[in-house]
């Protein structure tokens, strides 16, 4: 394969640097972010600080980013629990702002959500908040700042949970965790502090320039031929989405959004993921010792490049035999067809769209003062954001696009009628895909987050069993932010 170019995205943003190429030909084995501590059997404990960090994104000797983080570092720790298991974080805000803490995927009381305005006041600087929830799930989720999550998460506001299964899975030799994000610096190597910038909001969100798997400039990652990798993969990204592809490879998608499918290989051979949408793989390492092999992001394809390489070590652990070890079922319900409620939910708005005009705050208003407003979003035609991005924070509060009577199964329609992707996230919930793009979907996945491409509709299924009012809204922070947002209540 010919060696592929940095990302270059559009518009004003410079093209990823020569030093990230260079560095990322640098020797080094990648880690998974560090274990806290142990857990005393029925709950985990963890102290969780929101504060300012130097962080050297771009390796020792170059000048550190000046970012947000939880406790010090970008990712935040690694919080992991065992399925089961109750979960209790004493949060800390240290920030010169107010934030909430969203645990994003996971199905809890709708009061541990994290969402400002909407399930808890924000924390303000110096302030705490304890969240504690029990973990019926197992898999890969992550937790990132709800509150003008545009400007936080970019900051760095992120970290990755990971749930164990009740049932130790065997099989494995090691397990790997990626978080992808991306950032924008200025030339001068500081983060590019303009955010929500309009152009951004009203095309495809904000894309960085430099990216990093762990907070990092990615390192080559040492395998031995024969291994058994889980390999965890988690976008933290604002807006990039990422189709990922494994030079001489085949992965196995094991789990989408924390969930275990049927063990498969991605379509046409790549693991797409948009922001806040994670992938478990077996990745079987069936290199030749001693090779390099490259793991590139293709998702634009004018604009492919080479993410990491993973560098084989000259001894083999073993030959490879195409084991592939068994993820067990989450206990999600199942919804029913039959008496389920069924809603439509059209998605517009954008540059290059359809959309003459929106409500936004009970009024009607022409798409070009939205667009101008940084609101160039809507749902079912209505705005769903004060221009600061927070349900509540201009003092309304959102009325709900859809009341369901708890317990009740739910099929929804997501239609996007625009020009540009959009990450679909539902709070509280994991939802079966069931049809995208016309067709049934085999194995109806359980979601959290589902990629709509321009124009195109996805139905997914639930049940509505966890009461309160939940967020749906796109992933791409500025599209949230810019209006792509509603509320759906279960009462
Ligand atoms: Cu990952 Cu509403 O968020
Ligand atoms: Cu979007």
């Amino acid at each position: 394969m010919p060696p592929r170019q940095p990302p270059s995205t559009p518009a004003a943003v410079p093209a990823l640097s020569r030093r990230q190429l260079l560095a990322a030909g640098g020797a080094g084995a990648l880690l998974s972010a560090c274990a806290l501590p142990a857990s005393d059997g029925r709950t985990q404990r963890v102290q969780l600080v929101a504060q300012p960090a130097e962080v050297a994104l771009r390796g020792a000797g170059q000048p550190p980013v000046q970012a947000w983080s939880y406790g010090g570092d970008v990712p935040g720790p690694t919080i992991r629990a065992r399925q089961g298991q109750r979960l209790e974080v004493e949060f800390v805000n240290r920030l010169p702002v107010p934030t909430t803490v969203h645990w994003h995927g996971l199905r809890l009381p709708n009061a541990m959500d994290g969402v400002p305005g909407l399930t808890q006041p924000p924390v303000e600087p110096g302030g705490r908040f304890r969240y504690a929830f029990d973990l019926p799930d197992a898999g890969t989720f992550w937790y990132h700042s709800h509150l003008r999550g545009s400007e936080q998460v970019e900051r760095g506001l992120h970290g990755v949970l990971l749930v164990d299964e009740a049932q130790p899975v065997a099989g494995f030799d090691r397990e790997l965790t990626w978080l992808v994000d991306d950032w924008r610096l200025a030339p001068d190597g500081a983060l590019d502090t303009r955010f929500l910038q309009p152009h951004d909001v009203a095309h495809a969100g904000r894309l960085g320039n430099l990216v990093t798997v762990n907070g990092r400039l990615p390192q080559p990652v040492v395998l031995r031929r024969g291994e058994r990798i889980r390999l965890r993969l988690v976008n933290a990204a604002n807006a990039r989405i990422v189709a990922l592809q494994f030079d001489g490879h085949r992965p196995l998608v094991l789990a989408l959004d924390g969930h275990p499918v049927v063990p498969h290989e991605p379509p046409r051979g790549r693991v797409v993921l948009g922001p806040g949408m994670r992938a478990d793989l077996l990745l079987e390492a069936v290199g030749e010792p001693g090779r390099r092999y490259a793991v590139g992001d293709v998702f634009f394809p004018r604009a492919a490049y080479d993410l990491l390489e993973l560098a084989y070590a000259a001894e083999p652990l073993r030959a490879p035999d195409g084991r592939v070890p068994v993820l067990a079922a989450n206990p999600v319900p199942e919804p029913v067809a039959e008496g389920a409620l069924r809603h439509v939910l059209t998605f517009e708005g954008g540059m290059m769209g359809a959309l003459h005009s929106a409500t936004l705050d009970g009024r009607q208003v022409p798409f070009m003062e939205l667009a101008r407003r940084g609101t160039p979003w809507a749902i079912d035609g209505v705005v769903g954001a004060a221009h600061d991005g927070h349900a509540g924070h201009a003092g309304h509060a959102m009325a709900p696009f859809l009341t369901v009577p708890r317990g009740r199964s739910v099929e929804l329609v997501l239609r996007n009628d625009t020009r540009w992707f959009h990450p679909i996230h539902l709070h509280g919930h994991a939802f079966r895909l069931l049809r995208q793009g016309g067709r049934d979907v085999a194995q109806r996945p359980w979601l959290d987050t589902v990629l709509l491409a321009p124009q195109e509709e996805a139905t997914v299924a639930f049940v509505a069993d966890n009461p309160g009012d939940w967020m749906l809204h796109c992933h791409v922070l500025e599209h949230h932010e810019g209006g792509m947002m509603g509320v759906l209540r279960v009462a």
